[in-house]
This record gives structure tokens, C-alpha cells and sequence, in this order.
């Protein structure tokens, strides 16, 4: 399998570890090896960038993403670490193990990568790669593994070009993932510490550091729930919120969408002017948030196109008017 002429694969040399982070900084994909995966890399401080992957992965739903680091002490200005947090990242870090915790008030981390969750999975990768791209960058990476939604996840350049085929402005071609599968991922935003998802780092390398893990929280999608109590908890609005709105109701406030604006809210957003699916993603939890904390009697959504991105948005929208117990499918 050769990789596609049109994807820009490169050897990660000084000059194309110093344009991938350009490109980052630009707001543009770069997928990068990991010592797990390959990932599809994007600037995690911007919910333009993170609205990019989730569209290039073709998600039907805002999976949170796992967020990418250099250091632990850059990962604590945003997160809250914990006595837990602290012994597994000194055990484990730089490694395949993430780690889910709060979001510190004024995390820079846009909450389209936390998907509306009030925590963030974090890690620090061991490949020297991906190491020097985040240095480059100058700024975290969100990347979740670098295939298309269902896909397999790739392990390297070449899988990435097919999956994503001209998605990525760089592929940087690290060779074969040296581990092969994802990073585990241990969820500590809770008193009880569970393992969501098990990966490269086994559970009893974890228990032996920080003790018992629960089991992981999530069935698969439409099996039974054996800990409801454990769902992932995604941010619900406090007003209610109406779907598929032509115009709003005395007293309610409007997040619209398109060129088109009914009048008579108590206070408008746009998602996206343009009726740019890609900018309304990028705006949906920060103006769901802004309209939250100031509406009157509730918030009317006006429709958003079921198309590309609009999928996704939608799923969250149509579960934050009816407020559902939340088991999330991953991948
Ligand atoms: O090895 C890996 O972890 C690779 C490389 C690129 O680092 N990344 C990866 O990302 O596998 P992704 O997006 O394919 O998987 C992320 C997993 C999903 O199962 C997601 O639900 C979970 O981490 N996750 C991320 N943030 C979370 C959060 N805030 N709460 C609960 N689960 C979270
Ligand atoms: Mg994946």
C-alpha cells in the first residue's frame, strides 16, 4: 500500500517538524505518530481547529478527544491533578496512559474537545515525534487515532493517507507504531478511580500504583448499564431548550443559525452566520454556555441541516432538550 499522491507525507526532520507546527498554529490538521497510533492532530486551544478533526473523522457524535502534552506541568495549569494523578503520571509518563480530569476555571482547552464533558483526557506521548511537534506547536494537541469513524485504527503513514486521504495538511511518517494499540484511558474526575477504556498500560500496572480500578463505565452502545451512576456526565443546560425553532417565544433567547435571523429573542447568537456547519461546531458548547447563563424563560434553536458535521451537532443538541441518561459510544 503506497500512500496517495495526494496526501503530504514527510520525514520528520527538523524542517517538517518546524511547518507541522505551523500548520498547527494555523488551525490545520497534522497527523503525527504516537507511540500507540498515529493520531490526527490539531490545536487544542481552538475550537475551530478541534471542529476539523471531529469533521474529518466523520463522527456521528462529539466523542471528547484525548488532549497531547509535553510536560506534566503544563497538563496541571489546565487540569486538576490529584495525589492519584501525580503517582500515575510519574509512574507512567511519557507513555499510553491518559488520564481523565477536571477542567481547572480557566482551562484554555476548547470544550469542543472535552465535548461538553467538565473534564479532559490528557496524556504525554513517548514518541520523540510527537514530542517535538507539540514543542513546535507551542501549544497542546488534540488527536484522537487517525482513521475515519468505525475505521481501524492506523499504525502507519500509509494507513493514515488511505483513511484520510488529503484530510491532513502533513502526515509525518514516523514508521510502524512501536505499541500498535491506544493509550488506557483512567478516568479520576470521580472519587473512584475506573478504567474506561483498556489499552497499552494494563490494569494491574495501574492498580499497583493508585489501587482497585472500577470496571469501564460504558456498555456498548444499547447494552445494559451496570453503573449508571458512572455514565460520562455531559453538560445539560439549566434552561430548557427547544429544537428545530422557526421563531422564538416571548421570553426565550435564540441561538440561530444562517443567514436568516427571526427577530424578537431576548438575546441572539449565530452558531454561524455563513450557515458554516464547521463554524457552528466550533461555537456550540461555548454559546450554549454564553445563552445559558443569561436567558430568560429558555433557549429556541433554530434547525440545523442533518449534513456532514450538522449530524453531530444535532445528536448533542436533540440530548441536551431531552435530557437522557448518557452512554456514550467510543471509538
Ligand atoms: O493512543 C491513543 O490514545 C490515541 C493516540 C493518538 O494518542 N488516541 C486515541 O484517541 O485513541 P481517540 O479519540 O480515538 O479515543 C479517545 C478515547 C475515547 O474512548 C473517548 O471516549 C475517551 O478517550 N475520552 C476522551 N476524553 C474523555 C473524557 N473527557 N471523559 C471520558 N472519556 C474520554
Ligand atoms: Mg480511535
Amino acid at each position: 500500500m503506497s500512500p496517495s499522491p495526494t496526501a503530504n507525507v514527510r520525514s520528520p526532520d527538523n524542517d517538517a517538524i518546524a511547518a507541522a507546527g505551523a500548520l498547527i498554529r494555523e488551525g490545520r490538521l497534522v497527523a503525527f505518530p504516537t507511540e500507540t497510533v498515529y493520531g490526527l492532530g490539531g490545536d487544542a486551544t481552538s475550537d475551530r481547529a478541534v471542529a476539523a478533526i471531529f469533521e474529518a473523522k466523520g463522527r456521528p457524535r462529539f466523542n471528547p478527544l484525548i488532549v497531547h502534552f509535553t510536560e506534566t506541568a503544563a497538563v496541571a495549569r489546565e487540569v486538576e491533578m490529584d495525589d492519584r494523578a501525580r503517582r500515575l503520571a510519574e509512574a507512567f509518563w511519557p507513555g499510553p496512559l491518559s488520564l481523565v480530569l477536571r477542567r481547572k476555571a480557566g482551562c484554555r482547552i476548547s470544550l469542543l474537545a472535552s465535548a461538553g464533558l467538565e473534564t479532559v483526557a490528557v496524556r504525554l506521548p513517548a514518541n520523540d515525534i510527537a514530542r517535538a511537534l507539540i514543542g513546535a506547536a507551542g501549544r497542546p494537541l488534540a488527536a484522537p487515532s487517525a482513521n475515519r469513524f468505525g475505521g481501524i485504527s492506523p499504525t502507519t503513514a500509509a494507513h493514515v493517507a488511505e483513511a484520510l486521504d488529503g484530510i491532513p495538511a502533513m502526515i509525518l511518517d514516523g514508521g510502524p507504531s512501536a505499541v500498535g494499540i491506544e493509550s488506557t484511558v483512567v478516568d479520576l474526575s470521580g472519587a473512584e478511580a475506573a478504567l474506561l477504556r483498556p489499552g497499552a498500560v494494563t490494569r494491574e500496572q495501574i492498580e499497583a500504583v493508585i489501587g482497585a480500578l472500577s470496571e469501564p463505565a460504558d456498555e456498548p452502545d444499547g447494552g445494559p448499564q451496570r453503573s449508571p451512576g458512572r455514565l460520562l456526565r455531559h453538560y445539560a443546560p439549566r434552561h430548557p431548550l427547544r429544537i428545530d425553532a422557526a421563531v422564538p417565544r416571548p421570553g426565550e433567547a435564540l441561538l440561530a443559525f444562517g443567514p436568516d435571523v427571526p427577530e424578537g429573542a431576548t438575546l441572539t447568537r449565530n452558531l454561524s452566520p455563513s450557515g458554516d456547519l464547521v463554524e457552528a461546531a466550533a461555537n456550540l458548547f461555548s454559546l450554549l454556555h454564553e445563552l445559558d447563563a443569561r436567558a430568560g424563560d429558555g433557549i429556541a434553536v433554530m434547525p440545523v441541516p442533518e449534513t456532514g458535521l450538522g449530524a453531530a451537532i444535532n445528536d448533542r443538541l436533540r440530548r441536551a432538550a431531552e435530557p437522557l441518561p448518557d452512554a456514550e459510544a467510543t471509538d
